[in-house]
């Protein structure tokens, strides 16, 4: 390895700055050139690249969003468009591309391994949906930001005896809501992977309304659906007003919890020093505390595992 390039694609995240920060300074650190590229994998074709240094990635690690920007790039799907990227990598002597971003990014970079340069994958994503990772980059951040929104609604909710409905994102994964949640204290959580029935949800409202509850949240991940729907069906049902809130890019955006930068910087030099032991296309998590280096294409065939023992216990301690 001789020189690295870094860039980040698909849904920006909180931490993402953090990360970028560390692979960049890492790799000066192991006497590597470093590249940033701009606007993901659209600037590898657009040949938006710039070579880095210590003070380029200064006062950024606190920052949300990435500094690099990101795009979703049509063009880099054909093959074309993917040899004009490692071309543009190729002339610079840039051998290796470290790319941190979803599932979507992670095939992008398995291309380009296959056309010769050296990958390596972080899962920056707020969805925590990445298999052969516990934790993604921005989760904590996005999760923190939907606990504090609930705070804030279950104040004015308890006030007036009302029922809310909270969507979160998330894509297909239910794990937001599911922290969140846990974390809340909401009375009903619905995610995508475990099946619900809203005739029952109406009726444990209406259980919980008889045993002196007078307020409840129904937090929604929005692979389930709309958070509208959710409300008119269960306002329908129990004939009651069910107010909505979908917090929507909200939990994208702000400054990184220090979880977050932790990982970030952990994954980011995790990375570099695979790519210097000679690892390719792999994809880094960390895994019950360990950094682990995984296959990429395992890793987007691979559904990530729901935890049904922390969704019990939230089931259990919301009643
Ligand atoms: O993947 C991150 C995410 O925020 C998802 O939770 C959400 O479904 C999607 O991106 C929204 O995409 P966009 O920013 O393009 O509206």
């Amino acid at each position: 390895v001789k020189s690295i390039a870094v860039l980040t694609s698909g849904g920006d995240s909180q931490g993402m700055n953090a990360a970028v920060r560390s692979v960049v300074r890492s790799a000066l650190f192991h006497n590597l050139d470093v590249y940033a590229v701009q606007r993901g994998f659209q600037g590898l074709i657009t040949d938006d690249i710039r070579q880095m240094d210590l003070r380029s990635v200064g006062d950024i690690i606190q920052r949300g969003g990435t500094i690099l920007q990101t795009a979703r790039c049509k063009e880099f799907l054909t093959e074309e468009g993917q040899r004009i990227a490692a071309e543009n990598l190729r002339k610079r002597g840039v051998d290796s591309l470290v790319v941190i971003g979803g599932d979507g990014s992670y095939q992008g970079a398995n291309k380009l391994s296959k056309l010769g340069i050296r990958t390596m994958g972080l899962p920056g994503t707020i969805d925590n949906d990445i298999a052969f990772t516990d934790f993604t980059i921005g989760f904590d951040t996005a999760v923190s930001i939907v606990v504090d929104a609930i705070n804030k609604l279950r104040d004015t909710m308890t006030s007036h005896e009302r029922s809310s409905v909270v969507e979160v994102m998330g894509r297909h994964c239910g794990d937001i809501a599911l922290y969140a949640g846990l974390a809340s204290g909401a009375e009903t959580i619905l995610v995508p992977e475990v099946p619900f029935d809203l005739k029952e949800v109406a009726e444990r409202m209406r259980e919980n309304f008889h045993n002196g509850k007078r307020h409840s949240i129904i937090l929604t991940a929005e692979g389930v659906g709309k958070g509208e729907d959710i409300a008119r069906t269960i306002g329908e049902l129990n004939d009651i007003e069910v107010r909505v809130t979908v917090l929507g890019h909200i939990q994208r955006g702000g400054t990184p919890t220090h979880n977050d930068r932790i990982l970030a910087s952990k994954l980011g030099d995790f990375a570099v020093r695979r790519l210097l032991a000679g690892d390719s296309g792999k994809a880094c998590g960390v895994i019950k505390g360990e950094l682990v280096a995984t296959d990429i294409d395992l890793v987007v065939n691979t559904k990530k595992e729901f935890n049904m023992e922390l969704y019990n216990l939230a089931l259990r301690l919301s009643q």
